[in-house]
């Protein structure tokens, strides 16, 4: 039995990774639960899972009505807990905890294995590194995590699959499993690099659908609404991230990840646009032959995989029957166009706290257009202003990483920076 914390266990990921364990309670337990703000959808899973470690990020919440039905879920009253206890041999006490602190402190807890972390933006980075450094398998959504920590974060799973191996929990052959990306483009390069030597990869593509305005020119997107944009051509996903795929932010964001979690010069990392989404993304080997992940779209799969590793186990999908697929299309991104991909890519190249300012920069600007405060083409200006700022000395000048408080002033330094620049 796998125990899991599930982080952001209120938005998308966080929900369909519980559907994967509804579909595989014999092999997954849920153990904790941590969101931000919608309080009685966190309440409902953890009964349904009954799950009795419970955190929520906004510490408003722990003086609201729900507080107490919350508490009750964690410690139930002495008469229900003999009659849960004799009825489901449940732990008779758990924890509730309010603010971003207490969510990290689910990490932590000794029952727990394996950490989904479906927190979304820079918020989820303390976790992740947390998650690491108390040993743990962290299966990571939060992209946002490696983007501005992957200098700190990849030691600590290096050093974590190390343990792994040496405890003899890691499989016989492959990756030792401390680190398993949920993107679903990093779950396909992951798989399309098991078996093989690394020296022999040469090239990693990653695909991108190219969001609802591929083919648009700037002109096009002056007046383009937050409604537009969240309509995603295939797949359904949280606000932020919708949005970052239209800019194709979340492509460059992306592209750092790629970076980081497969050891792999930029130079050697391309995006390319496959609108179908039917490839996943691909490895390309020295002796030229290229692997392709395919499959249906459905990120049940890839959060499956990271929590199924070394195995596979059945899923409830349709899978892709090809003789219906027709074609398949491949363009290079538009980065004239979409700038958020050029400005990840020379961001990421250049390295050290730039990538923490990018993202944090990006974070405001667009939450600035969702809340109709800023544009949508500000976005990407906003981004590079506040990057050039970073690099012309602002906030103590690009340094290298050296730890998370120093990374959390910086994005604070950003975040202050970009909130005056939204237009
Ligand atoms: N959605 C996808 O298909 C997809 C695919 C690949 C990667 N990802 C990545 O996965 C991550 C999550 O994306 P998503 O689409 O699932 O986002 P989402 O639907 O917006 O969900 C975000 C979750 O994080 C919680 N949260 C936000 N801020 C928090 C805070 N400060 N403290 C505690 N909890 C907080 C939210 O809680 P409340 O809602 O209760 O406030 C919610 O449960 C992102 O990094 C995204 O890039 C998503």
């Amino acid at each position: 039995m796998r125990r899991i914390a599930v982080l952001g266990s209120t938005g998308s990921i966080g929900v369909q990774t519980l559907d994967v364990v509804r579909q595989h309670s014999d092999k997954l337990q849920v153990v904790a639960l941590g969101a931000g703000t919608r309080a009685a959808e966190l309440l409902a899973q953890a009964r349904e899972f009954n799950v009795r470690h419970l955190a929520m990020g906004d510490v408003s919440l722990r003086d609201s009505a729900i507080a107490a039905d919350l508490q009750q879920q964690t410690c139930p009253s002495p008469t229900s807990v003999s009659s849960l206890v004799g009825a489901l041999s449940l732990p008779t006490h758990g924890s509730l905890g309010f603010g971003a602190d207490a969510v990290v402190d689910l990490v932590r807890l000794p029952e727990v294995d394996v950490v989904v972390n479906a927190l979304v933006g820079a918020a989820g980075l303390k976790a992740s590194y947390e998650t690491l450094r108390a040993g743990k398998v962290l299966a990571l959504a939060n992209k946002e995590s490696l983007v501005v920590g992957g200098d700190l974060i990849m030691p600590l799973a290096a050093r974590v699959d190390a343990a792994r191996r040496a405890a003899g929990a890691s499989p016989a052959a492959g990756p030792a499993g401390a680190l398993m990306p949920i993107d679903s483009e990093h779950g396909a390069i992951y798989q399309c690099l098991l078996g093989e030597n690394a020296r022999e990869v040469s090239r990693l593509w990653v695909t991108a659908s190219g969001g609802p305005f591929r083919g648009r020119t700037k002109d096009d997107l002056r007046e383009i609404t937050p409604a537009q944009a969240l309509a995603h051509p295939t797949w359904n996903m949280g606000a932020k991230i919708s949005i970052d795929s239209s800019t194709l932010m979340n492509k460059g964001l992306e592209v750092i990840e790629a970076h980081h979690l497969f050891n792999m010069p930029y130079e050697r990392i391309s995006v390319v646009v496959q609108p179908q989404s039917a490839i996943h993304s691909m490895v390309e080997y020295t002796d030229g032959s290229v692997k392709a992940h395919l499959g249906t779209t459905d990120m049940r799969i890839p959060i499956q995989f990271a929590l199924s590793y070394p195995d596979r186990w059945d899923a409830p999908v349709t899978p892709v029957d090809f003789t219906k697929l027709g074609h398949l299309d491949f363009a290079p991104a538009d980065t004239n166009t979409f700038r958020c991909l050029a400005l990840s890519r020379a961001a990421g190249e250049r390295g050290g706290t730039l990538p923490c300012v990018l993202n944090a920069a990006n974070e405001v600007a667009v939450a600035a257009f969702l809340s109709q405060q800023g544009s949508y083409l500000g976005i990407a200006e906003c981004v590079e202003a506040v990057m050039d700022a970073h690099e012309a000395g602002g906030g103590g000048g690009v340094q290298r990483v050296e730890s998370i408080d120093q990374l959390l002033e910086i994005d604070a330094w950003a975040r202050e920076v970009a909130a005056g620049m939204v237009r």
